[in-house]
């Protein structure tokens, strides 16, 4: 029995305890200390029981695995009792090592089923009689429990957005809840556990609706789509409190229209996603959400309370929400003021984020003051909302002349780093002013940093971009009247995300956003999930329904995304090739969308169609890229003859690809620019007779003919660098990636960018210019893959095996990168001198891992040190050690395989 391998990290469906959920068959995954080096798991035992103390009996009423032989430790599949509404089940697990070495039992982990059957739900939908659009209602109920409270639960769908309140405090932390989905196809509920809220005695409960995207009307959706959104409707929620009592008997307290509940005007008087909300402090309800409410305020009063009605319920169906709620992650302080004309105060966050302020103030009664957000200031230092398009941005706060007021919004939220205060007399009614960042809270387990400061920005401003946009879907941008979950965007956008931060359930649940999206007949997807605009049946490069899956199981060894997507992915590209003449697809769409406007057709969207790619050429290569993901998925499904089908067809998309637009005099795709070429080579289209010609072209164009600047749009400025990269370029890729001027990341930087743009060029007029727009910051995953050198493998997904292979650039002296994955905590850093190279790695228990030791240049002779011991040289041939595996002798690498454990390589020369 040894105490450093007893498991850690328990996770059920990817988070520590989960309450509410979905499935039926949770799977789970553990991890343990990477002290002993070469470590791995031979077999694991969980033990699952209906209480904590038969878990600690080791008693496993609800499932007791018993020992098997097996070194699977993420994500094993439940295998109990039926499941049971509501029950919560508690786990632990041991594990035995690959010397047959037993470790404790872990600590006891606990993981809770929601309400499994939609017939559970027995209250009704209810709203007001007559509801203002964007004047947010305040529902209560009194109800008293006379016995002692065992536990209780409440389950809460409201839509657009909901607050619930018990006993006159919010319930949980949870903000811009629950997470958006079509509603006509899906709604979400929210789980949680009031046990030590709800007292024997008098309770209240209280429930604020907002409009969300339920509710959302816009005049933008009338310009864009000429319509608004079909699911539109006004706010309405279900509730259902489960209490358990000391003696074992259960009440149900529901929303209904028959007990009592009653409705009532809240003092948001305004709410909207774009244009924010307005809030008269003159008409708070104190104690609304408190017990026996009614009998503390006047008969005038009480009247403005209504009976509420029973509405509609929504046409999706109803599911828990098992993601990570958006949440206030984090505050921050700002950074300056600036009064720009009298009684108009400017504040600076520092940075670009996503979310809004939290102002504590005051003011004469009835007065108000606006609060204006903006990503960029016009000259004269005013907010400049110009590239918000038709969202407002500004909350109104009105004020009820308290000594001090305290005001943050609750339905809405902004991409900003100024917010200009208006209608204030002086700057001493503001005692203090925060910024609120606003996101999904999923943990960020991507860190990295290097030598150069310029490229430590660029990462800065990628991780803080992405944390803009995850917002129960990955948005395109935060702030204009759009935020959509784009799908192209997403194709080159997910990996850059999964290196950041931990996406598993998030992704999991934009899946299904996505394929509600499909058309059964044509197997089309939308362009935008949910589906809000442009396409209904999106172009063809919407290839993340095969892309993220695929890296979802990459990155977490998740099967279980691949089975459940399986069909759908398959009849999307059953849709592509139907629209296909000769395996060419005939339909143009934006194609590589956004390049530099130097590119691109000028006075045609936006200007944001590129000129120098044809939109075929994207489309294609996306539909054969689409058909070789489908080969290996099919592979790992086992359905051989599907896999044999994808293989054929993506040798036919290349062959009529190749014939079509590769021009063997010239040796050029299509028109010859870098995207025309860059994509075949990156997807492996190009045969090896003409592949350094390719390259030669590649490297024309981008260092003589654009001086070093890239000219690619949003569907393939991912794949340059890494195509450099892996072609031998690094150098190269490393210039692009440190470029300052037009058109490029340094550019934003040294415009003073804290995210990345969505056009190269720095444009704060009304259009299309977003300041916060991750889908020019998908070359973020080079960054770990190519400067730290930490790739993911297909076989051994879920980092089970990876490599560990830095591209070392001149004028990069350090690098250091962190990934928390699945499996535990992988770190990567080398440091580099004329004389020695030194690389620090960590790899978590239970994984393998091929580490490159880049060799010196210009010397040849040199050798391996670990940890100070010389284990390898050229004469000494092969030095197996215990623990570090020689592999071979490349041109530019030595090559050893590790497992577990802190290492410490340096090449040296004698
Ligand atoms: C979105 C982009 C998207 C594009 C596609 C834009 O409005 O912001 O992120 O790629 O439309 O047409």
């Amino acid at each position: 029995m040894i105490c450093s391998l007893k498991p850690i990290g328990l996770l059920c469906e990817y988070s520590i305890n989960p309450l509410g959920l979905e499935t039926t068959t949770p799977r789970f995954s553990w991890k343990a200390l990477n002290t002993i080096r070469k470590c791995s798991q031979s077999a694991f035992q969980i033990i699952i029981s209906s209480s904590e103390s038969t878990l600690s009996a080791d008693e496993g009423d609800i499932w007791d695995s018993g020992k098997v032989e097996s070194s699977q430790s993420v994500n094993v599949e439940y295998k109990g009792i039926p499941a049971k509404s509501g029950s919560r089940c508690w786990w632990k697990v041991k594990i035995w090592d690959n010397k047959g070495r037993e470790s404790l039992f872990s600590d006891a982990a606990w993981f809770e089923f929601g309400l499994l059957n939609s017939k559970e739900w027995i209250g009704t939908w209810i709203g007001e009689s007559s509801h203002v659009y964007g004047v947010s209602p305040l529902f209560r109920k009194d109800f008293c429990l006379n016995k002692e409270i065992k536990r209780a639960r409440a389950y809460i769908c409201g839509i657009g957005y909901y607050e619930l309140y018990l006993n006159g405090d919010k319930v949980g932390d949870h903000v811009l809840d629950p997470g958006w989905t079509d509603y006509n196809k899906r709604v979400l509920y929210v789980t949680y556990d009031v046990g030590g809220i709800l007292i024997k005695g008098d309770n209240a409960i209280g429930v604020m609706l907002g409009e969300g995207w339920y509710g959302h009307t816009h005049d933008s959706f009338i310009k864009y789509m000429g319509s608004q959104p079909s699911w539109n409707n006004t706010p309405r929620f279900i509730l259902q409190l489960n209490i358990e009592f000391e003696d074992g008997s259960i009440t149900k307290i529901l929303s209904d229209n028959i007990s009592g509940w009653k409705v009532c005007k809240g003092p948001i008087i305004q709410n909207s996603i774009y244009d924010g909300e307005k809030y008269d402090a003159r008409l708070e309800k104190l104690g609304w959400n408190s017990p026996n409410y009614f009998e503390k305020i006047a008969n005038h009063e009480v009247i403005n309370w209504e009976d509420v009605v029973k509405v509609e319920r929504p046409n999706g169906v109803i599911e828990s929400q098992v993601m990570e709620p958006i949440k206030v992650v984090e505050d921050i302080i700002p950074t300056s003021m600036t009064q720009p004309f009298k009684g108009i105060y400017v504040f600076d966050m520092g940075k670009n984020f996503a979310g809004w302020v939290r102002l504590e103030l005051n003011g004469l009664i009835g007065t108000e003051t606006q609060m204006k957000y903006a990503e960029v200031l016009n000259e004269d230092g005013t907010v400049n909302q110009s590239n918000l398009r038709g969202a407002k941005a500004t909350d109104t706060y009105i004020f009820c002349g308290k000594e001090q007021e305290v005001y943050e919004p609750r339905f809405t939220y902004h991409g900003f780093r100024y917010v200009q205060l208006e209608g204030l007399v002086d700057v001493s009614q503001i005692r203090n002013i925060i910024g609120r960042v606003v996101r999904s809270s999923v943990a960020k387990v991507g860190e990295f940093s290097c030598s150069n400061e310029l490229l430590n920005q660029i990462h800065a401003s990628i991780q803080q971009t992405e944390s803009s946009n995850l917002h129960s879907v990955p948005t395109d941008c935060p702030q204009r009247d759009e935020r959509m979950a784009w799908l192209n965007d997403m194709t080159v956008r997910a990996e850059e995300s999964l290196y950041n931060f931990d996406l598993a359930n998030l992704y999991t649940k934009w899946m299904k956003d996505v394929i509600d999206t499909q058309d059964e007949e044509l197997g089309s997807v939308a362009d935008t999930a949910p589906y809000f605009y442009c396409g209904k049946i999106a172009g063809h490069i919407s290839s993340s329904v095969i892309v993220v899956p695929w890296l979802l199981y990459l990155f977490y060894g998740d099967r279980r995304i691949l089975e459940q997507n399986y069909k759908s992915m398959k009849s999307y590209l059953d849709f592509l090739k139907n629209q296909s003449d000769d395996y060419i697809i005939r339909e143009n769409y934006c194609g590589d969308w956004a390049p530099p406007k130097t590119e691109s057709m000028i006075g045609d969207c936006w200007d944001a169609m590129p000129a120098n790619i044809p939109h075929q050429v994207i489309t294609t290569c996306y539909f054969y890229y689409d058909a070789t993901i489908m080969e290996k998925i099919a592979r790992e499904l086992k359905k051989h003859s599907d896999e044999m089908e994808f293989n054929k067809l993506s040798g036919l998309i290349k062959d009529a690809f190749n014939k079509r637009f590769f021009d063997t005099a010239t040796c050029n795709y299509s028109t010859g620019s870098q995207a025309c070429n860059l994509f075949p080579l990156y997807l492996g289209m190009v045969s090896d007779d003409y592949k350094s010609r390719l390259l030669k072209n590649l490297v024309e164009d981008i260092e003589q003919k654009h001086e070093v600047h890239l000219t690619t749009g949003n569907q393939t400025t991912k794949y340059l660098l890494e195509v450099l990269s892996r072609e031998g370029l690094h150098d190269l890729a490393f210039k692009l990636a440190t470029q300052t001027t037009y058109p490029s990341w340094g550019y934003m930087i040294a415009n003073g960018a804290t995210t990345i743009w969505e056009r190269w060029e720095n444009l704060t007029e009304n259009g299309m210019n977003s300041h916060n727009h991750p889908m020019n910051g998908t070359q973020g995953a080079w960054f770990y893959k190519y400067l730290a050198g930490i790739f993911y493998e297909e076989i051994g997904a879920g980092f089970e095996k990876f490599i560990i292979k830095p591209y070392i650039p001149n004028g990069l002296n350090n690098v250091q990168a962190v990934i928390e994955t699945i499996r535990g905590k992988i770190f990567s850093e080398w440091k580099k001198d004329t004389l020695t190279f030194n690389m620090e790695i960590e790899i978590p228990f239970n994984c393998t891992a091929e580490i490159y030791i880049p060799k010196l240049e210009g010397n040849s002779n040199y050798g391996v040190k670990e940890g100070g011991i010389l284990i390898w040289t050229k004469e000494m041939k092969y030095t197996s050690d215990e623990d570090i595996v020689f592999l071979r002798n490349e041109s530019k690498y030595v090559v050893f395989e590790v497992g577990s454990g802190f290492y410490n390589f340096c090449i040296v020369s004698f």
